[in-house]
């Protein structure tokens, strides 16, 4: 049995591009292995938050983890500021950090750019990932194709740590879906699709009604040619939809593309919309029963705590090999 991290920042309500890049795997992959999905509460405020809107968002996303599907009895749902152990290696991780390393995250440079009063949090981000992932030993990151970079900083993290001291970490592999590991913006389909784009039209949240989501997909931006058909280059916002569609039906491009040869982007994208409906009412109806319930708060003290065993013990081995401590 393999162990699988993953975590998802609280940072707004989750996207499509959130579930059909990370949770659907997560969701196959706690069948057979030992998972851990993570609120990573810490990382949502390397930008500035309003303290009731991130406790919120950190409800609502432990609630959509389980109405997707996540099973908090096979897999460990928990999160990030309730086991501390997370902000202690991050720190560990930093001092062997470079400047340049940091400096080279793209995701980094997005979010600072042409911003005033940019937080070093944002800066040194890839190394709480980095702690994230190393303190449960994890094999195996399954994340959407953003995440590669900071992946291999990890890897460099994890093995530089091996070496310039005692093995102490696991390094671990990533794995990417094949189809929709990168939504993107329905608004700018040459970016990715954020929840925390200041333009909702770019984004389908996972709770939005029927009618919005329609909305959105029927004003997507496309382009003049009418065809329907997959060319990420010419024709990124048609291509976009066509990884939706295929996406939310689980049919290949391909297929997709065959039955909408003759079809214009109206009906097209009409389709794509229920769709995705079909997809998301079931998650939205389970959604609805568990924020009411205080079902959430046990399942997430039980998390925190078997988290935090496993993540302690890999702490302790950590400061050892640094020498850290006492002991
Ligand atoms: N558009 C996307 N397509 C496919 N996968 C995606 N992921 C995010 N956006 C897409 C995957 O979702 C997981 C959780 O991401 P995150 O919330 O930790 O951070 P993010 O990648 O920065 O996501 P957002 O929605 O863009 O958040 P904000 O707007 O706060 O920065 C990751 O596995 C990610 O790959």
């Amino acid at each position: 049995m393999k162990t699988i991290f993953s975590g998802i920042q609280p940072s707004g309500t989750l996207t499509l591009g959130n579930y059909l890049g990370a949770i659907s795997q997560f969701v196959q992959l706690q069948e057979d292995e030992n998972c851990y999905f993570c609120i990573v509460d810490n990382h949502a405020i390397t930008v500035p938050q309003e303290p009731a809107t991130l406790q919120h968002n950190i409800r609502s996303l432990a609630a959509l983890y389980l109405a997707s599907g996540i099973n908090h009895e096979k897999s460990t749902l928990f999160i990030q500021s309730e086991v501390a152990a997370h902000a202690q290696l991050s720190w560990m991780l930093q001092s062997i950090s470079y400047m340049g390393e940091l400096e080279r995250m793209t995701q980094f440079k997005d979010k600072s750019s042409g911003k005033d009063g940019v937080s070093s949090a944002l800066f040194t981000y890839p190394a709480l990932m980095a702690a994230d992932i190393l303190l449960y030993q994890t094999n195996i990151v399954p994340v959407g194709d953003d995440q590669t970079q900071h992946l291999e900083l990890t890897r460099t993290l994890a093995q530089r740590f091996n070496n310039r001291y005692k093995k102490t970490f696991v390094v671990p592999d990533i794995s990417i879906p094949k189809v929709g590991a990168r939504i993107m913006s329905l608004q700018d389909p040459l970016k990715k699709m954020s929840k925390s784009d200041e333009n909702p039209k770019g984004f389908i949240s996972m709770l939005d009604t029927p009618k919005k989501i329609e909305k959105k997909l029927k004003s997507a931006v496309t382009d003049s040619e009418g065809i329907v058909a997959f060319d990420k280059e010419n024709k990124p916002g048609i291509s976009n939809l066509l990884t939706i569609h295929a996406s939310c039906t689980g049919e290949t491009i391909e297929t997709v593309e065959d039955k909408y040869k003759n079809r214009g982007y109206g009906e097209f994208k009409g389709d794509t919309a229920k769709a995705v409906i079909q997809l998301l009412q079931p998650i939205q109806e389970k959604y609805e029963q568990l924020i009411q319930s205080n079902d959430l708060d046990d399942i997430l003290d039980r998390g925190a705590e078997k988290a935090a065993a496993t993540a302690n013990k890999t702490l302790k081995a950590a400061n050892a090999a640094m020498g850290l401590g006492r002991k």
